[in-house]
């Protein structure tokens, strides 16, 4: 075996990377290595191959090599506000668990029984054989809830964002949509081919200039998230109602993604038109069971017409199986817990004010963050993993969120809270969030972060796919700058800040 892998090291060197091995090399040499390193590099080389790109991943390996690489870790338990990783328990501030409910024993009860009752699986679509009562009593519940007259359940929300704009949207129409609407959004827009006019994130100026532009006879939609899933800000929805209205003509319908709306802002948590009083402003509410809802799934809500009209043509739903009924029960569940327990959404929101407040004193930027979301802008992308990383080991695990999940040369940490974290677990983030404010110098970010943002921007519309960095001390090269190709860049990167 040792043999066979210093021959194949031999050959490979030798080869330079050009030239395929030869068969009675590739004999000699063991299956599982072969897999590995030959196969990766004979693909690598067929540059017709569609699966070339795969074996060159560099912005991972680059990650995993500089040790920064935080993503798919493993949890090994969960009681809510505390994981375990790597044997050890942790504080999370990265989940949208926002009532703390999903490990509530009325909840797990409530999913057990009707995994009992029903079984594992829907076997099959709702349209056909996978609809159950518990769908409909949910449905029910939920539209009383965000004051619809009806309501549909998918078995995701990024389905129910997707079925919603697929069925609605079509090619002779045009979708306005913010430019950091979540990714579901986008695909349903892509699948309703549909003309898709981004505005600028909440710039309801540019949005009613956007409208302005319409013709009379075009037909549209507004849609935007209600609380942003990154920024953690609210859709400023009074001035998009204003921006949607049209002399002469009606108004613009609106749809507002409120997956980390519902549950945290609005009376008793009915989300963001509830927020502003503006329940009849809004045509559609799309909304997730993912979060404060403790389980999958997703739903839409609007006028019976709408709703029957997306039950009988969204591909997203009539082509894929039912929600579980566990599934079902435990949303339905946590409905019920949150209307009969205000005081979660309220403890919550004191939390997301607390911790705003100590983070903007240690002068860190927060964006815009109203909600329990609140991110810190750090800017560098190998910077924000290199926090992550930190605040890891120090025992708070937080999300490191780079492009295309925020805006190019933006990136943040996310951290997000709940309404079952403790006081003493509050404090603990904070004071490590001090720590590190000092130790690397992020509450000096901001000006960096702007001067980058900027640089890379006028980069980009120079049409040059360059980069641009600026470190901070704690990655070791203080107010430094790097511009150039990527592939430069990183090799800057490896070489000063990280030492490979
Ligand atoms: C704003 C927003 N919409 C939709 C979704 C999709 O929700 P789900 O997890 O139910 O697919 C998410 C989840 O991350 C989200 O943040």
């Amino acid at each position: 075996m040792q043999k066979a892998e210093q021959s194949l090291e031999t050959v490979l060197s030798q080869d330079d990377q050009t030239r395929l091995l030869p068969e009675n090399v590739r004999e000699s040499i063991p299956d599982s290595i072969i897999n590995s390193r030959f196969l990766k590099l004979e693909a690598k080389r067929n540059k017709m191959d569609i699966f070339e790109k795969c074996y060159d991943l560099s912005d991972v390996d680059f990650a995993k090599k500089a040790g920064i690489y935080g993503f798919y870790r493993k949890c090994q338990g969960f009681d809510g506000s505390n994981v375990v990783y790597e044997g050890k328990s942790i504080i999370m501030t990265a989940s949208n668990n926002y009532l703390g409910l999903a490990s509530d024993p009325r909840v797990i009860e409530a999913s057990v029984e009707a995994t009992r009752k029903f079984g594992t699986s829907c076997t099959g679509s709702r349209f056909l054989n996978g609809n159950l009562e518990i769908h409909e009593e949910l449905e029910g519940e939920l539209a009383a809830f965000v004051g619809k007259q009806a309501a549909i359940v998918l078995s995701t929300g990024f389905l129910a964002n997707q079925a919603a704009i697929e069925s609605i949207a079509g090619p002779k129409d045009n979708i306005f949509s913010d430019s950091e609407n979540h990714a579901s959004i986008i695909s349903g827009c892509s699948l309703s081919k549909a003309n898709v006019i981004r505005y600028d994130h909440n710039n309801m100026n540019h949005l009613q200039q956007k409208v302005g532009e319409l013709a009379s006879s075009d037909k549209s939609i507004i849609i935007s998230d209600g609380v942003f899933s990154m920024g953690g800000d609210i859709v400023d929805l009074p001035a998009m109602v204003k921006a949607a209205q049209r002399p002469g003509l009606k108004r613009v319908p609106i749809m507002i993604d409120d997956a980390h709306g519902l549950g945290v802002i609005g009376k008793g948590g009915r989300g963001t038109a509830s927020h502003f009083k503006m329940d009849d402003d809004v045509d559609l509410i799309v909304g997730t069971f993912s979060k404060s809802l403790a389980s999958l799934g997703g739903f839409i809500a609007g006028d019976a017409e709408l709703i029957a009209y997306i039950k009988h043509k969204a591909r997203s739903l009539l082509f894929t199986a039912g929600l579980p009924a566990g599934q079902t029960a435990a949303a339905l569940q946590a409905l019920r817990i949150m209307k009969r327990e205000p005081e979660r959404i309220e403890r919550l929101q004191m939390t997301a004010r607390k911790v705003r407040a100590a983070f903007k004193s240690m002068g860190l930027n927060t964006l815009n963050s109203q909600t329990p979301i609140i991110p810190i802008l750090i800017g560098e992308e190998g910077l924000s993993c290199r926090i992550a990383q930190e605040l890891f080991s120090l025992g708070v695990f937080a999300t490191p969120v780079i492009f295309p999940g925020v805006p190019y040369g933006q990136s943040i940490i996310r951290t997000s809270f709940m309404t079952t974290h403790t006081d003493a677990q509050i404090d603990q983030v904070i004071n490590i969030f001090g720590d590190l404010t000092k130790r690397y110098g992020l509450d000096k970010v901001r000006a960096n972060r702007d001067m980058d943002a900027a640089h890379g921007a006028r980069l980009h519309a120079q049409g040059k796919p360059r980069k641009a960095y600026t470190w901070t001390k704690g990655i070791g090269v203080k107010n430094y700058a790097i511009a150039g190709t990527k592939a430069l860049v990183k090799k800057q990167i490896m070489k000063l800040a990280y030492k490979i």
